[in-house]
């Protein structure tokens, strides 16, 4: 009887309450909608409370969390608002966020929803609802979820859509989806272009497969989230596919993910690529410059104002000389200074005369007149030897104008076109190629053309070129389409699992292996049969002297002894005393 009589007891008690629940005890629902919110806070810190509707906007309520909450009653705003993805949104009710800002949605795809549904909503179709706008962070509690402690929340890869837990059982309630996507598919198309992919065929199951610093970027994160692969063929119309084509079809949302580098010229905003992956600069190949040819060795050293420096320094000397033999400028004049006699012979660094009676002044100068002529000497010797054994080469082209001035043509492909025009350049001497005539061109190592190319790409042509005999191509730093290169890959505006990827891709840069691809993406090209190992070079010139070679010099030789022997035979011949003077 008295078991009765307390389970009576029980029972009125628990009446009294569900009593007060239906009462819509205003107190009872604030606190318990604390409770849930406090509790979602230390399942994931939010750092701001969105609310969408009026129901639920509280304002008791968030004194207590203290957390900022923005109210958006009307259920949309018309401003690109910058939520942090730290934010919480909280609907009132189902459609209460009516958000029509693609810019905002975009921002807060990834954020935690929960949704108070009112009325007999069914979980299923909220999660169809939000799964087609694909917001796939989403939790709902029904009026009456304090009394059960259950909540609602969606799941997808699942046979049923949502999940129904209990707060009690402390699972998290928010998952990450996109961890495991069980095999389901990411869209996706390359435009082979190496060595950013590298196609393959796989020997053991004769696949194609794809190589490369931003291929195997993607194969890893398909392997981590467990997703599959699906090349969207049927999108190629034509047969030959530019990453311009790709980043188009990503834009118009047919792909989810580029197996390309973005195109990042000319857009008007950048929602369909990714963070930054790899930073590089994007400059010109050129043709290595020319060697001087042999004949033109002596010229070339002969330099105006070297010459007439030491013209100017003999005639000083010269004319020091002659004052101090004489402490007088009497016997100074045009033909004593110019055929000085032992400033002649020291200059050609020919034994002179020294005067025995020669004060320390004229010492000091007959030691001038032997350094210079050992300096002059011995300067155009080392400069005639070396660059004979060594031919210098001529200046390497820094800017658009030295390129203009040499013989080289420019080789660009169809989208470099418009940076040439940004940068206000000239199309003359350019010639445009399609995309891939271009590649293929620019592998053959074609010395008329200079082209454009990353630095990335750059990397395993210099690689090739270690197998050749000599140099063909040099990467300019300072003559550049664009000093600082962006490759991002082209994503889908509303990709899911954007972050995921970011993420992704930074951790593989941060453990190095994006370092590796690309110190590997040569190596790979050789196996894949997409490179050769051959040398391109032309064959090596005969580099020998010949006399002919020498013309200049020989020249010069002759006029000289030319001009002694003229010397020798006025000497011979003329009136004595005109020499004895
Ligand atoms: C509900 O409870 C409040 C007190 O918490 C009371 O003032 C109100 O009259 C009740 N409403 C109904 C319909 O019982
Ligand atoms: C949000 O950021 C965008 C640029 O990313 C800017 O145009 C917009 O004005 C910002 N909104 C606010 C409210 O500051
Ligand atoms: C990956 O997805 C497949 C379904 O395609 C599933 O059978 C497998 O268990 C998943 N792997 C993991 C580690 O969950
Ligand atoms: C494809 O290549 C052909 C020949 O190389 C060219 O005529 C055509 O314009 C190219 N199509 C596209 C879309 O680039
Ligand atoms: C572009 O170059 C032309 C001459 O080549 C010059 O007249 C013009 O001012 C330049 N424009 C700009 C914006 O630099
Ligand atoms: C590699 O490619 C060249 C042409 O580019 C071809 O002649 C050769 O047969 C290919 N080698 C292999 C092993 O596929």
């Amino acid at each position: 009887m008295a078991w009765l009589i307390i389970i009576l007891l029980c029972l009125g008690n628990s009446r009294a309450q569900l009593l007060d629940v239906t009462n819509t005890s205003y107190l009872d629902f604030e606190d318990r909608l604390f409770g849930l919110l406090v509790r979602l806070q230390l399942e994931k810190f939010y750092d701001t409370l969105l609310v969408y509707g009026k129901d639920c906007a509280i304002p008791s309520l968030f004194e207590r969390l203290q957390v900022p909450a923005v109210l958006v009653s009307s259920g949309s705003t018309n401003f690109d608002w910058n939520f942090s993805s730290l934010t919480l949104i909280l609907s009132c009710s189902f459609q209460a966020e009516r958000e029509e800002n693609y810019r905002t949605l975009m921002k807060l795809q990834i954020n935690r929803r929960l949704i108070l549904l009112k009325g007999d909503i069914r979980p299923e179709s909220v999660c169809d609802f939000y799964s087609r706008k694909e917001q796939h962070n989403i939790a709902m509690v029904k009026e009456n979820f304090y009394q059960f402690g259950v909540v609602y929340s969606c799941r997808l890869f699942q046979h049923q859509n949502y999940e129904k837990l209990n707060l009690i059982d402390g699972k998290s309630i928010y998952i990450d989806q996109f961890r495991n996507m069980h095999g389901s598919v990411i869209r996706t198309l390359t435009d082979k272009k190496t060595p950013r992919t590298i196609p393959y065929r796989d020997d053991e199951t004769g696949e194609q497969k794809y190589k490369g610093y931003v291929a195997m970027l993607i194969n890893h994160f398909v392997e981590k989230v467990n997703a599959t692969i699906e090349m969207q063929e049927d999108l190629i119309q034509e047969g030959n596919l530019s990453f311009v084509d790709i980043t188009d079809l990503i834009s118009k949302d047919l792909l989810d993910i580029g197996i390309c580098e973005a195109r990042t010229l000319k857009m008007s905003n950048y929602d369909s690529i990714s963070y930054p992956y790899l930073m590089s600069s994007y400059c010109f190949m050129v043709p290595m410059p020319d060697e001087m040819a042999f004949g033109d060795v002596y010229l070339a050293i002969m330099a105006p104002t070297v010459l007439i420096m030491l013209f100017v320094i003999f005639c000083i000397c010269s004319v020091l000389i002659i004052y101090m033999k004489e402490r007088s400028w009497r016997s100074l004049s045009f033909s004593s200074v110019l055929m000085n006699d032992i400033c002649l012979r020291g200059f050609l660094a020919q034994p002179f005369p020294f005067p025995r009676q020669s004060n320390r002044k004229l010492k000091l100068i007959f030691m001038l007149v032997c350094f210079s002529s050992l300096i002059s000497t011995t300067m155009y010797v080392a400069y005639l030897q070396s660059f004979m054994w060594g031919l210098p080469i001529e200046p390497y082209l820094t800017s658009f104008d030295d390129w203009k001035k040499s013989r080289y043509k420019m080789a660009i492909n169809i989208y470099e076109r418009e940076i040439l025009e940004s940068l206000n350049v000239s199309l003359e001497g350019v010639e445009i190629f399609q995309h891939d005539d271009f590649a293929r061109l620019r592998k053959s190592f074609n010395t008329e053309y200079l082209f454009p190319v990353t630095a990335l790409q750059w990397f395993t042509f210099s690689e090739q070129q270690k197998f050749f005999s000599t140099k063909m191509f040099t990467y300019t730093e300072d003559f550049c389409l664009n000093h600082f290169d962006i490759l991002s890959i082209p994503i889908r505006r509303h990709l899911p699992y954007r972050d995921i990827f970011e993420e992704h891709m930074l951790r593989q840069k941060e453990f190095g292996f994006t370092k590796n691809w690309i110190d590997e993406s040569f190596n790979d090209m050789v196996k894949a049969n997409l490179t050769s190992v051959e040398d391109l070079s032309p064959p090596p010139k005969d580099d020998t002297i010949e006399v002919h070679n020498l013309y200049w010099a020989f020249t010069m030789y002759f006029v000289g002894m030319g001009m002694g022997l003229c010397c020798f035979i006025f000497e011979l011949l003329g009136p004595k005393r005109y020499w004895r003077n």
